[in-house]
């Protein structure tokens, strides 16, 4: 009897190869030191949150629109100047969390070089290594903002981003942290009032700054405009807004050649690449096109179009020259929130007429001086814009969107009719 079960027992563990751990001997497998440095990182994660507080948000008056109040999230005063940092905060909280990286991961990501920069900045901040994978032409000051913040770099063709950083990864036993198919995972969606893990989701703090703000009457938002690059951002303003069942509605801006206007309008670009309908320069750090997959929710793109209300293009031609005016005007971002100003105008625009006040939050995603050695350099765009129209198209463009600022006219109408090349 007892040979028997002996034989049982010695049968079962070799024909499955695997025993249950036994109790109570086994139960404190957790490694000391491991649940130590998690701990820790949690907290220092933490003490990043509050130094990001609160971004600010602008009151940018429209002379020509003057139903519209129009409301400007400054993203570029965070530590590493731009809206990724917030976005990075919680992306890496969520892989320390879950447990994808531990005191002694070296992280990897494919970065068009803001959340490269932010990602250094917060594993740096835990300790870790991090090596972000740019595209060759990136520009030198954003390579500057990466490794300023302790980044290494790796540098191929920008098609080739996404299956490179995950090879070096693999290669390196490292964790790939894919932004793109990841940011949905991490980005914040609930509330949290003023406590002390407050979120960090982007509208939260959209909400309690404009119910702070006296001077401000009506203190619901009509629109939420933004483009995207992962998506996360607006979708995670999405989901936020329909979870609350808030009467905002949420427009994404996108870029001429971008996949993302037809994948959410139109369901398309899931099943096959786009690539060969790609044309430079595009806005920087936005769209969808260079990519060899398709788009891909989870894995390429954390964009929901469930969540999405409109979706809106711009000539790049145009976004360069509202670049350069909304400089001139003091509103010192970078080409995608050129991006966002352009088609909040055209969101006010389209309500113009509209007997009730309008309001509309948009954010200022990266500093101008990013790109001084393109956007601002006329050879460049004389170069990358020859076959629309060159400097003389931008020019008309910029004119058509000052026209807007000022007389309220209809620069995307007007632009495209009179900026053709002739
Ligand atoms: C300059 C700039 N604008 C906008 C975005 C879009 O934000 P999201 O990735 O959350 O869609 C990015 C993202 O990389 C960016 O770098
Ligand atoms: C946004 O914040 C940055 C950093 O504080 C500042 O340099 C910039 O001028 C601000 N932009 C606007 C439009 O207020
Ligand atoms: C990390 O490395 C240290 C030192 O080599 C080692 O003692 C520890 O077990 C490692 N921890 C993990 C989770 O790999
Ligand atoms: C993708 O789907 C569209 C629409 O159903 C279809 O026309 C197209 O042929 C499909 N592409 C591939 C590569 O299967
Ligand atoms: C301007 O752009 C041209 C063409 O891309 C480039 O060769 C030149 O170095 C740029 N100049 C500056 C100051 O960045
Ligand atoms: C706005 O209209 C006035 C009066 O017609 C005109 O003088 C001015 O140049 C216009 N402003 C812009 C930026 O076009």
């Amino acid at each position: 009897m007892f040979i028997f079960y002996f034989i049982f027992i010695w049968f079962f563990q070799f024909s499955t190869g695997d025993i249950l751990s036994e109790a109570p001997a086994d139960q404190e497998h957790l490694l000391k030191g491991e649940q130590d440095w998690r701990t820790w990182a949690i907290d220092r994660l933490w003490e990043e949150r509050e130094k990001i507080g609160h971004t600010p948000l602008i009151k940018y008056p429209v002379k020509g629109l003057p139903n519209v109040d129009l409301f400007i999230k400054n993203e570029t005063s965070t530590p590493t100047r731009s809206l990724k940092h917030r976005f990075v905060w919680a992306l890496a909280l969520w892989s320390v969390v879950d447990g994808l990286v531990n005191q002694n991961t070296s992280t990897y990501d494919s970065t068009s070089g803001n959340t490269g920069a932010s990602e250094a900045y917060m594993y740096n901040a835990i300790g870790i290594p991090y090596y972000a994978v740019v595209a060759n032409d990136l520009e030198q000051a954003k390579i500057d903002n990466i490794e300023k913040n302790h980044g290494k770099i790796i540098k191929t063709d920008v098609s080739l981003r996404n299956t490179r950083a995950k090879e070096e990864a693999e290669k390196n036993k490292g964790f790939y942290v894919n932004q793109f198919g990841n940011a949905e995972k991490a980005e914040e969606f609930f509330e949290s009032g003023d406590y002390k893990y407050e979120s960090s989701n982007v509208f939260h703090e959209v909400l309690a700054q404009i119910n702070d703000d006296k001077s401000v009457k009506r203190k619901d938002v009509d629109y939420f405009v933004h483009s995207a690059g992962t998506g996360g951002t607006i979708s995670s303003v999405g989901r936020y807004v329909d979870r609350y069942n808030l009467p905002t509605k949420i427009v994404l801006a996108d870029s001429e050649f971008s996949l993302f206007y037809d994948y959410v309008i139109h369901d398309r670009f899931t099943n096959e690449s786009g690539q060969h309908l790609w044309k430079k320069p595009g806005v920087a750090g936005i769209g969808y096109g260079y990519d060899v997959e398709p788009v891909l929710y989870g894995e390429t793109t954390s964009l929901i179009p469930s969540v999405i209300d409109e979706a809106v293009k711009i000539p790049d031609i145009a976004t360069a020259a509202g670049l350069r005016e909304f400089n001139a005007r003091g509103l010192d971002g970078g080409p995608s929130s050129a991006l966002n100003l352009l088609v909040s105008l055209h969101v006010a625009l389209k309500k113009a007429k509209s007997p009730k006040k309008i309001s509309i939050v948009t954010l200022l995603n990266d500093p101008a001086d990013f790109y001084r050695n393109n956007y601002f350099n006329d050879t460049w765009i004389y170069e990358v814009f020859r076959e629309r129209g060159g400097i003389d198209a931008m020019n008309c463009w910029r004119k058509e969107i000052a026209s807007t600022l000022d007389n309220g006219t209809n620069f995307l109408v007007n632009g495209m009719r009179n900026c053709r090349p002739k």
